[in-house]
């Protein structure tokens, strides 16, 4: 939530700053605003809503500096305003600042400071620190920072500049990502990689705690007592072609349209169908850990939650290893029972969610064994788990997920089999065939994507509905909560998931002909149970749309519309069900004229609770 950035060197700050907000921006997108100093002044332009208007305000009246700091905005404390957007400043305009983050005891802030006659101009949480900066100035812009930290409660990544000091931006760390990548005579913060990755590769990664001073040709990490601290720098594989639409319309489309590769990265040299293996390098599991398990827990939110949800069932099934699965929020405050034997996995695209970090912050605390299915190297969560296991998704710029969601799924099959290969509860014979399975994903994801129009085709009919209901069973049931939040994120259209065989105790009163239900109808062993279920919808009136296997005549005579994926195991079926259920929700979205990447009220990387 809420996007920063900041560029020290010769090129135009202004101009830096304001392409780095643009790849910042999914992170939030109700204001946004840039600063930089000019002479000894500071110059700001600020606006309310999407980047444009900011690049309309820079149009009417440009800026031009060595050195300037953004923000892109995702309101918490204070309505979407100019006053509220960021950056913000001092009351002599001598300091200025961008924040992510909350400061939990701003309101106590803003009172000593106002009694002491600091004027405020806005209602956040962020102008308070910029207020006690300027209180403990004294020529030295790193220590006035310093003194400001340690009256802060709550979380921050902050960039700080000030017209006195116009060499040099000081940021810091506190419970909010903050990067700094490292040029060739300039210097760059920013809130994620993908900012950078026009500019440099090599990215130091801040720790909580750390505070920096930046110059064009120096970075100097200190934590908040003044001592210096030694920070890697780490070289980044992502290259900046994958942070672009390549002419996709949507970021969303193109990202549908990669799972053929992000599947099979994610898979490739973890997976050996002929011997039988999984071989994930970054789980350092012993097999006597293994042995200890008890039993899982599963902890995410949204998306990752519905594919933690799928994990239970291969945890299960392929490892015998009892499994919950429980959203975030809940799970930290529910009091589960954690101990020792107990081995806590958190997903997270991310890995910057601030209820998934708390939950394995509660695990660790309670001697867990934790481990992480990330996408985001470098971030929170996967410097904080024992073990983390990327997915190999790259960059997720739509805020609708996508492939992560595909990468989360691609991981579990590999831990569930690994798991059950280990503790032997599954035959060799068994592995093979589903390692098989799982190799020819790709393939078959691929195969579906060529038919894509037939789903736009059938979501044509069905766009100007407004609600819908999803129904699955088993490895299936987490695919309809899936396709229901697709479909409610991005067109606003209410939908609901549903176990099909709940239909009958209740949501079935809501079947009429404008209730269209999608019902996915795969082969399995339950297969003629979701039959019936369509049957009852069609006896009552319902349109249905089915997601079923190629090949099944039967199908078509039950249901209005089907949508035919390659088939395969049912326990492997939701990462190619989730094809269709993405593309469906997209080209409703699209044909409501809806903003696709940057739905209303969201943005990408939750980091506040
Ligand atoms: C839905 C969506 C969200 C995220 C959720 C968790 O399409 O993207 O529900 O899945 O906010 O985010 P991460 O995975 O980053 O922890």
């Amino acid at each position: 939530m809420c996007g920063i950035i900041g560029y020290i060197g010769c090129q135009n700050a202004a101009d830096v700053v304001f392409k780095g907000l643009k790849r910042l921006e999914y992170r939030g997108y109700d204001s946004a605003g840039i600063a930089v100093i000019v002479g000894n002044k500071l110059q700001i332009r600020r606006s309310v809503g999407k980047l444009c208007n900011l690049e309309k305000e820079l149009k009417r009246d440009p800026i031009n500096s060595n050195i300037g700091i953004g923000h892109t905005r995702w309101a918490t404390h204070g309505k979407p305003s100019e006053e509220n957007a960021h950056p913000h400043t001092d009351s002599t305009n001598s300091i200025v600042i961008v924040h992510n983050g909350i400061i939990e005891n701003y309101a106590e802030l803003k009172l000593k400071l106002q009694k002491e006659v600091r004027k405020f101009s806005s209602e956040t949480d962020t102008e308070s620190i910029v207020h006690l900066i300027k209180k403990h100035y004294d020529k030295d812009l790193f220590k006035a920072v310093l003194k400001t930290l340690k009256e802060l409660k709550g979380s921050y990544a902050l960039g700080v500049i000030c017209k006195d000091e116009p060499n040099k931006i000081v940021c810091a760390r506190q419970d909010a990502p903050l990067i700094i990548g490292i040029g060739k005579g300039e210097n760059f913060i920013a809130s994620d990689v993908s900012a950078l990755l026009p500019y440099t590769r090599n990215m130091i990664f801040l720790e909580n705690g750390d505070v920096a001073e930046i110059t064009e040709d120096k970075v100097v990490v200190k934590n908040i007592e003044n001592s210096i601290q030694s920070r890697e720098i780490k070289n980044i594989k992502w290259n900046a072609m994958q942070s672009e639409k390549n002419g996709y319309k949507h970021f969303m489309l193109k990202e549908i349209f990669e799972q053929p590769r992000t599947i099979e990265d994610t898979f490739r040299d973890r997976i050996y169908p002929d011997d039988g293996k999984v071989c994930i390098e970054e789980v350092k599991f012993k097999e006597e850990d293994i042995i200890k398990i008890s039993s899982i827990y599963v902890v995410g939110c949204g998306t990752a939650y519905h594919a933690g949800l799928v994990s239970k069932f291969l945890f299960e099934n392929f490892a015998k290893i009892p499994t919950e699965v429980d959203v975030a929020s809940e799970f930290k405050y529910r009091n589960p029972i954690l101990n020792n034997k107990v081995l806590v996995i958190v997903v997270s695209q991310s890995g910057e969610t601030a209820d998934t970090l708390a939950a394995l912050r509660l695990a660790k605390k309670n001697g867990c064994q934790t481990l992480a299915v990330c996408n985001i190297v470098g971030s929170s969560i996967s410097r904080e788990a024992t073990y983390t296991i990327y997915t190999h998704c790259g960059p997720e710029i739509g805020v609708a997920s996508t492939k992560a969601f595909t990468g989360q799924l691609a991981v579990f099959y590999m831990l569930a089999l690994d798991l059950a290969s280990k503790k032997r509860t599954l035959t060799n014979k068994e592995l093979k065939r589903y390692l098989k399975e799982l190799w020819e994903v790709p393939l078959k994801v691929n195969k579906f994507l060529s038919i894509a129009e037939t789903v736009n085709d059938i979501a044509k009919f069905f766009e100007h509905k407004k609600n819908f209901l999803y129904l699955g069973r088993h490895v299936n049931y987490p695919l309809a909560l899936e396709g229901a939040l697709k479909l409610k994120e991005i067109s606003y259209i209410h939908a609901e998931g549903y176990a099909a065989g709940e239909m009958k105790h209740g949501p079935i009163a809501l079947i009429d002909e404008f209730m269209p239900v999608v019902a996915i109808a795969i082969k399995s062993k339950i297969y003629e149970k979701i039959i019936s279920n369509i049957e009852e919808v069609k006896a009552r009136g319902g349109v249905v749309i089915a997601i079923a296997h190629d090949g099944d005549k039967k199908i078509a005579s039950k249901s209005d519309h089907v949508i035919y994926v390659p088939s395969t195991d049912e326990f492997i079926s939701p990462i190619i069900t989730a094809i269709p259920l993405q593309l469906f929700a997209y080209y409703i979205s699209v044909s409501l004229g809806c903003d696709v990447d940057q739905p209303r009220n969201l943005a990408k990387s939750v980091t506040v609770e």
